[in-house]
């Protein structure tokens, strides 16, 4: 038995745990939690999970035709920072950095990308895919804990916001529930009126039906704290699997679980071996954001705002030229983001402004 269940096992001599508890344990126990192992487990290769990275460098080249329209608004600075919190393997970081001097060389030249992670794996990863804007002084490793100074630029993330603990609550009909692991097994449990009931009840639009539901982020307010502090001015922009709180509190609340590309709601199992997701409060995240001195919130779907930015003509002018595999590639990257039924609606895209209206 390794660490994470030792501990685990001891909670639940003490009483039923809370599942934001087991998640917390599950993703992050200081040495036996799935992010903090020494090698990562992402990706097609990898064994669990993979993201809009993986399909192609279409997500990185629409994020850097977003950035250097923002890049403009902002006066053309330079340095123009990029900071990417739960930037994992730098996939992102490197497609838009890529990407950036043909979308616009001034704003090629003026892009710095400060890649953040708290994962052990993350580095080691980030360093070979973003090795030469490294050497180049374009990119750079921060540390967790660094301390960065205020900066103009952007702040980008993809999907670090489910990757943070998350509680699930649910109306039963009466009063609120909370799930938990109890040494028999998960089970939904009374809960106290709290912060995250008082925000379910104020959000339910038509009223509560037994069953609604959503899950809770404590982590929520100091992450954005954090990261609010350190853009003096420019664009924070989110993707996730979000959702506005009214539709989340329909659909009921779950936590998923990701093992060998399988997914399933069974949280509870495989502690540390698999990786555990959270739909993600947009309505809450906007409202900190706001709290936070961003304004001008906008959400789309992946799939809407993808078509918003990219320059999708000029896109297919230019894969004429790429051989006909990578033209298919290209095609089946679009589809994956654009589609419905594929990443674009199940990922929604939350983008806010510090310090300049939205465009
Ligand atoms: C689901 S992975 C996504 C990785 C990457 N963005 C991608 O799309 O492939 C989430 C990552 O966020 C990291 N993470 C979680 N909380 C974090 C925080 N507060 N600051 C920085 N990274 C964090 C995790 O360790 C993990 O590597």
């Amino acid at each position: 038995m390794n660490g994470l269940a030792e501990q685990m096992q001891a909670m639940l001599v003490a009483g039923p745990v809370p599942a934001a508890e087991v998640m917390a344990l599950a993703l992050y126990h200081p040495r036996d939690g799935y992010y903090r192992r020494p090698e990562g487990r992402w990706g097609f290769q990898g064994a669990d999970y993979y993201t809009a990275l993986d399909l192609g460098p279409l997500l990185g080249e629409a994020v850097a035709c977003r950035l250097a329209r923002a890049w403009e608004r902002l006066g053309r600075p330079d340095p123009f920072v990029v900071l990417e919190p739960g930037a994992g393997r730098g996939w992102l970081g490197r497609d838009l950095l890529q990407a950036a001097p043909a979308v616009d060389p001034d704003f090629g030249r003026a892009i710095r990308y400060l890649h953040r992670d708290d994962n052990p794996a993350a580095a080691a990863a980030a360093r070979e895919a973003l090795g030469p804007h490294l050497d180049a002084g374009r990119a750079r490793l921060v540390a967790q804990d660094e301390p960065l100074a205020p900066f103009r630029g952007a702040i980008l993330s993809n999907e670090l916001f489910d990757a943070l603990p998350a509680q699930p609550w649910r109306w039963d009909g009466a009063a609120w529930q909370y799930e938990a692991l109890t040494a028999a097994g998960p089970a939904w449990l009374p809960g106290a009126p709290c912060a995250a009931t008082t925000w379910f009840q104020a959000q339910s639009e038509d009223g509560l039906e037994s069953g609604d539901g959503a899950p809770w982020c404590e982590a929520l307010p100091g992450l954005v704290q954090d990261l609010a502090g350190s853009l003096e001015a420019g664009l924070f922009l989110a993707i996730d699997y979000g959702e506005t709180a009214a539709r989340l509190l329909d659909k009921g609340a779950d936590l998923r679980r990701y093992r060998g590309h399988q997914v399933d709601g069974k949280w509870w199992e495989d502690l540390g071996e698999s990786d555990l997701t959270a739909d993600v409060d947009f309505t809450r995240l906007a409202a900190l954001l706001e709290a936070a001195g961003l304004a001008g919130t906008a959400l789309l779907t992946l799939g809407r705002w993808v078509r918003a930015h990219a320059p999708l003509a000029r896109w297919e002018e230019g894969w004429q030229e790429l051989a006909p595999s990578v033209r298919m590639q290209r095609m089946e990257n679009l589809l994956q983001l654009t589609l419905p039924t594929r990443m674009g609606d199940r990922f929604r895209v939350l983008e806010a402004w510090k310090g300049l209206p939205l465009i």
